[in-house]
Formats: structure tokens, C-alpha cells, sequence
């Protein structure tokens, strides 16, 4: 049974002896990083229960609009702005979706975080996406930055965990970071926003790396830049570049839309370790250069 199961996936850990003596659990592992890796299914998202932080925001809500073209059972919007009439807009986009709001700022203590999602898990029994998307942009801002770009997304998704890993007993699930292009290759000007975006690509690398012991899959969806008012000004790092985001703009660019098209054809091909580019309405996977392996 081992070695059938072994074949196609060279990423499970099969000297880990707990999986020897396991071999439920294997199996388990067996078919979640399998699900992960199984081709794009444009009903993939039908009946899912998705929770979305940041779904109102310029990408977020056109996302969030795209999201409900694919008659997802729940859509949870868990962000810091609280607009009603964009929450009500979207409830009435799919009777067959329920959409809830609460509010919810990524920079709380942990343990806040684990608070709202037990209410989301109690009310829902199960969640299968969490899309972690909040994000600021201004280099004049060091501390909020990282706090928001980088250790909210790891903490929310640190809190996630005790509902989803399967060494809890959880059943997997799968997380979708909102990166960026810049987590590729820095805009030089804003060395700030681009390392905490770096940050969530190596991050969410190794989440995706650790899904046959945790059942969680990762990947990242990175936009390029996309017309919305995060870009529309910002503050370069030690005004380096006053005019950063008019520079920035005279470049090609994508619209919200081309963007939402992107990133939900991106949750449908559910690859784990995905490193998605989003840019002027094109979607492709990247690969990312090995240069150095820990070899453990
Ligand atoms: N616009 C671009 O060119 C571009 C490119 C690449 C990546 N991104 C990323 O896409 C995401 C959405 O950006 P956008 O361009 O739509 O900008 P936006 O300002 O419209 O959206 C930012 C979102 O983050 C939320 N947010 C900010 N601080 C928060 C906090 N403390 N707690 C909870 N939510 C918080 C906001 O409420 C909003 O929903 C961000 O992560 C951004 O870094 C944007």
C-alpha cells in the first residue's frame, strides 16, 4: 500500500515513522495534498464555506463579487472597514450564498483571533478557504506594515490551525495569501511593503511544504499592479521617490476586475504551493528558482 501510495507524491514524508504506524492518517494526507494538486474544476468552489479577510476592499470586493458567481454555501467578509451597503450589494448578488460580515482587524492579540473564528466554526461546523488579503501601503509606516501585511496573515492563519490541522483531529483546509508582485521583485521605493509581501511568498512556501503533516494547503495569488486606491498614493521610504505612485502608474496596470478574474480561476486550480502572478488580466503560475535546500 505504501509504495502505491508513495508514487505520486514525492512530497509526503514517508520516514516520518508516525505515518508508518498510521496508515489511516496517511491515507488522510494521502488525499488532501491530492485534492490540492487535482486539476481546476469550475464547480470546485460550489457549496464551500469561504472565509475572506479583506473581502472589501478595492480587489477584495470584486473578488468577493466573483466569488459569489460560483454559488458558494457561506462567504464570511472579515475586515476593518465596516460598509454596510457594499455587504448588502453583495447579499443580494446570489440568493443561494449566505454573506456575512464581521468586523475584524488583523493586528489583534492571537488569542482575539481564535475567539472569531470559533464563532465562524460553531456557526458553520466546517470552513474550506481562508483568503487572507489585508494590506497597507505606506513606507512611511514600518511598524504597520509588517504588523498588517505580515504578522496578521500569520497569525490569523496561526489561529486557524486549531481548527484545521489534522493532528488536532481537525479535517485540512486550504489557505489563499494575497501576496504581491513585489514579493517577487521589490519596487526598490517602498522596501517596506515589498519585504512584508516577501515575506508572505516564503511564508506561505513553507506552509504548502508542511501540508502532510498539518492537512493545510497554501498557496499565494500575487497581483500585479492593479488600479485601486492602495496605489492610487502612497509614501515611499524616507521619500526616496515623492512621486512613487504616479511613476508606478505610468506603467501598464490591470483593472479589479481583470484582477477578481484572475484570483478566483487561481482558488479553482487549488494547486498546493501555487505561486500565482495576476497581472494585466493574465493568470500564470511561476516558478520559483531553487537556490539553496535545508535538506531536513
Ligand atoms: N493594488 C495593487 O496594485 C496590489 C498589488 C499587489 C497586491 N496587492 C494586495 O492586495 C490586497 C488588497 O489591496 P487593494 O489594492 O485592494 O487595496 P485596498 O486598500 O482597497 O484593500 C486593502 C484591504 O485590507 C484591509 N485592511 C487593511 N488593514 C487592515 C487590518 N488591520 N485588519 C483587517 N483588514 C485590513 C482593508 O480594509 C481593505 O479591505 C492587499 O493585501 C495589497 O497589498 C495590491
Amino acid at each position: 500500500m505504501f509504495p502505491k501510495l508513495c508514487r505520486p507524491l514525492s512530497s509526503i514524508n514517508f520516514r516520518t515513522v508516525k505515518c508508518f504506524c498510521k496508515p489511516r492518517q496517511l491515507n488522510k494526507y494521502y488525499n488532501i495534498i491530492a485534492r490540492a494538486n487535482s486539476s481546476a474544476s469550475s464547480s470546485f468552489l460550489c457549496d464551500k464555506n469561504v472565509i475572506f479577510v479583506a473581502g472589501l476592499g478595492d480587489i477584495g470586493l470584486d473578488t468577493s463579487k466573483e466569488l459569489l458567481k460560483r454559488d458558494l454555501k457561506n462567504l464570511v467578509i472579515l475586515d476593518r472597514i465596516d460598509k454596510p451597503e457594499l455587504v448588502c450589494e453583495l447579499k443580494e448578488l446570489n440568493p443561494k450564498t449566505k454573506v456575512t460580515f464581521m468586523p475584524y482587524d488583523v493586528t489583534v492579540p492571537i488569542a482575539e483571533s481564535k475567539k472569531l473564528l470559533k464563532k465562524i466554526f460553531d456557526k458553520l461546523k466546517c470552513v474550506d478557504i481562508l483568503i487572507n488579503g489585508a494590506g497597507i501601503l505606506d513606507d512611511h509606516k514600518i511598524e504597520a506594515t509588517i504588523a498588517v501585511n505580515y504578522t496578521g496573515l500569520v497569525n490569523t492563519t496561526t489561529a486557524i490551525m486549531d481548527f484545521w490541522d489534522i493532528r488536532k483531529g481537525g479535517p485540512g483546509g486550504i489557505i489563499c495569501n494575497i501576496g504581491s508582485v513585489t514579493g517577487f521583485n521589490p519596487i526598490t521605493q517602498v522596501p517596506v511593503y515589498s519585504g512584508s509581501k516577501a515575506a508572505v511568498v516564503n511564508f506561505t512556501s513553507s506552509l504548502a511544504k508542511l501540508a502532510h503533516i498539518t492537512g493545510v494547503t497554501a498557496y499565494t495569488v500575487n497581483p500585479g499592479i492593479t488600479r485601486t486606491s492602495l496605489v492610487a498614493k502612497f509614501n515611499s521610504w524616507l521619500d526616496v521617490e515623492p512621486d512613487v505612485a504616479e511613476l508606478l502608474l505610468e506603467h501598464p496596470t490591470q483593472s479589479t476586475k481583470e484582477c477578481a478574474a484572475s484570483f478566483v480561476k487561481a482558488i479553482e486550480k487549488n494547486k498546493n504551493g501555487g505561486l500565482w502572478f495576476l497581472d494585466q488580466g493574465i493568470l500564470e503560475d511561476i516558478k520559483w528558482d531553487k537556490h539553496w535546500d535545508p535538506c531536513i
